[in-house]
Order: structure tokens, then sequence, then C-alpha cells
């Protein structure tokens, strides 16, 4: 898959999730074979009035590439300023929020509230395509609701002023993620542009991805939360993909070697405290899959030390040792 001039291959993406695609888990994501990874969110108001924050979600480790940063907001000149500076920090692209269904956001007409104002969402690509020599690319819903399914025009729009590719989450706005992802949608996205369409929902196992593939022919697959505690999914993608062939799936040594080496890039990046309180949730996705392993997972929700989460993990490598792992 090309964007712009790079070419990306095999086109299997990390999604850009708040809270989940910070710099730890993108390297992660990254060697288990994520060809593009996006950033947390950057809200484009915050970032203009100086949140050190902001700056903190826009950093990219050295030689990591190709990665792109996402902005939200809805004003143009503001997103052009804010896709200056997210590109001053080195990515290779710039990825607009068309999607985040989040009543705070929609509210100031951010995120997925742009599916509804077509002129202005147009407004807003056409501006950060002007301000960056880098590509910029759009992650939209399919609109805001059933009636009204704007994906397709807006993407044909986006083609029209520059986009180099958009990423469609096949859902609404309305379905937040309550109803299942319907990959028609991307299928109608498709149809309408010649930049590559990335296809986003609900993609679980390495059967989705090909389904998705073929029912869509969108030019390549975005994964969220099945990379939740296994980023080896982008692996057995790739593997499935090209051989039809499955992977081993990992042992119960890797799956303890990669939540400890989560847990200290997180240390790493963030300070123990904080770093620890983030990592409550997805070391329990980590410690899954055996009969007795709910155990382990109701016991992350009490970290609070390295030292504890080093010992569930080492507990839990004992446990799993002996049982049949049977989550894949
Ligand atoms: C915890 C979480 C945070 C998310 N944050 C963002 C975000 O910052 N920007 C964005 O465009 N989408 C965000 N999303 C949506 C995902 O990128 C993706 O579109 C969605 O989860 C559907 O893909 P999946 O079924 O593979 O998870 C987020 C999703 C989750 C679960």
């Amino acid at each position: 898959m090309e964007i712009g001039l790079m070419t990306i291959d095999p086109p299997v993406m990390l999604a850009p999730m708040a809270g989940v695609s910070n710099r730890a888990f993108r390297s992660i994501a990254r060697k288990q074979g994520a060809t593009l990874c996006i950033t947390e969110m950057v809200n484009a108001n915050a970032l203009l009035h100086n949140s050190a924050k902001s700056y903190w979600l826009m950093e990219i480790d050295p030689g990591e590439t190709p990665v792109g940063i996402q902005i939200a907001g809805s004003d143009p000149d503001m997103m052009a300023e804010a896709a200056r500076q997210a590109a001053a920090m080195g990515c290779d692209l710039i990825d607009i929020n068309m999607g985040c269904p989040v009543a705070k956001v929609v509210k100031n007409g951010d995120g997925s509230a742009l599916l509804n104002d077509i002129p202005n969402a147009v407004a807003v690509v056409r501006e950060v395509v002007n301000a960056v020599r880098i590509p910029v690319t759009v992650k939209m819903r399919a609109g805001w609701d059933h009636q009204s399914i704007t994906a397709p025009q807006l993407a044909e729009a986006f083609e029209k002023v520059g986009a180099a590719a958009v990423a469609v989450h096949a859902r609404t706005r309305d379905d937040q993620y309550l109803r299942p992802a319907n990959w028609d949608f991307i299928r109608q996205v498709r149809e309408r542009v010649s930049i590559p369409v990335i296809g986003n929902g609900d993609i679980k196992t390495p059967e989705d991805a090909v389904r998705m593939l073929e029912l869509t022919g969108a030019a390549g697959v975005m994964v969220g939360r099945a990379s939740f505690g296994d980023p080896w999914i982008f692996q057995r993608i790739t593997e499935f993909v090209r051989t039809g062939r499955h992977m081993e799936p990992p042992s119960a040594e890797d799956r303890a070697a990669m939540a400890r080496y989560h847990v200290q890039r997180m240390v790493e990046l963030k300070g123990e405290g904080v770093a620890i309180r983030e990592m409550r949730k997805q070391l329990a996705w980590y410690l899954k899959g055996t009969p007795g392993s709910t155990v382990f997972r109701s016991r992350s929700s009490s970290i609070s030390t390295w030292e504890d989460a080093e010992t569930l993990i080492a507990e839990w490598l004992d446990h799993a040792r002996n049982e049949d792992l049977s989550w894949i």
C-alpha cells in the first residue's frame, strides 16, 4: 500500500487508541509486525495552548518510523497550525480524527461531529494538507447515524483536496461500540476513491482480516482492540494473508516476557506510579487464557508498584505453564 511516497508493506496497522497506542505499545506492535502505527489523539486546541501533555503524546522514539500523529479539532486554521507542530516532531504522516464519538469532543464540533458538517470537514483536510509536506490521512467513522452515511461522499472530497489515504471504522457515531461493524461501509468508500482505503472495525482474527479485505477491496487493515494483550496479532494476520497458514500462538513464556517488557517500557516513559496504574488494565489483557486466570486478572486491578506487577506476572507464568493456553 502506498501512502504518499511511503510503502506500507504488509499493510497491517495499529489503530490510534487514546490510553493505549503510546510509545511503549507502539514499539511492541511494530516489533510484532504492525507496519504503521498512529499515536493517541492529540487535541489541537490543547496543543496550541502549549499543553505539556499534548507534546508528550506527540513524542516519538528515535527510529520509530513510519508513524503518524493523530490530531483532533474542527477549526481549519487551528488544525493547520497543530499539523505544523505535529510534523515538526518528525512523524511520517498526519492523521485527522473524524471518528471520536465521545460527547465532550463532539459538542465542540470535533471528532465524529465533522461527519455531519461536510464543508467544514473538507476545509479542515484542505488546510492541513496545505500546511505540511508529509501525507495527510483521515480516520473516520461511516457517518453520524444510519440515516446519514456520509463517509463515501466525504472521502471523495478529501481525495480531491489532497488526502493520501482514509481509514474507515465501519460504524456510525450513533453505533458507538454497541452494534457490530458493518464492513460494507468500507466497500462503499472504496468504490468512490482511488487513494488507499484502510479497513477497521472488529478484526479479531487473521480470518477476519482476510474476509474484510475480500469483502471490501480495502488496501490494508487496521487493528485496535484485538491487539490488547496480544500484539502478535499483526504477525498472525500477515502470515495468514500471505500463506494461508496459522502461526504458532505465543507460549506462556512469550506472554509473560511481553507483559514484563510492556511494564518496563511504561515505567521508563511515565514513571512507576502512573505507569503501574495505567498498566493495571493492560496487564489483565496479557494474563488470560487459562481456566484459573480470572484470579490473576482481577488481582491486576490492585497492583501499585513495579514489584507487584513482576510478582503477579511470575505467579501467572507458574500457573499457566501447567495449563492449556486456549485463548487464541
Ligand atoms: C481505548 C480506545 C481508544 C481509542 N482512541 C482513539 C483515538 O484516539 N483516535 C481514533 O481515531 N480512534 C480511537 N479509537 C478507535 C479505534 O482506533 C478503532 O477505530 C476502534 O476500536 C475499532 O477498531 P477495533 O474493532 O479493531 O478495535 C479508540 C478505541 C479504543 C478501544
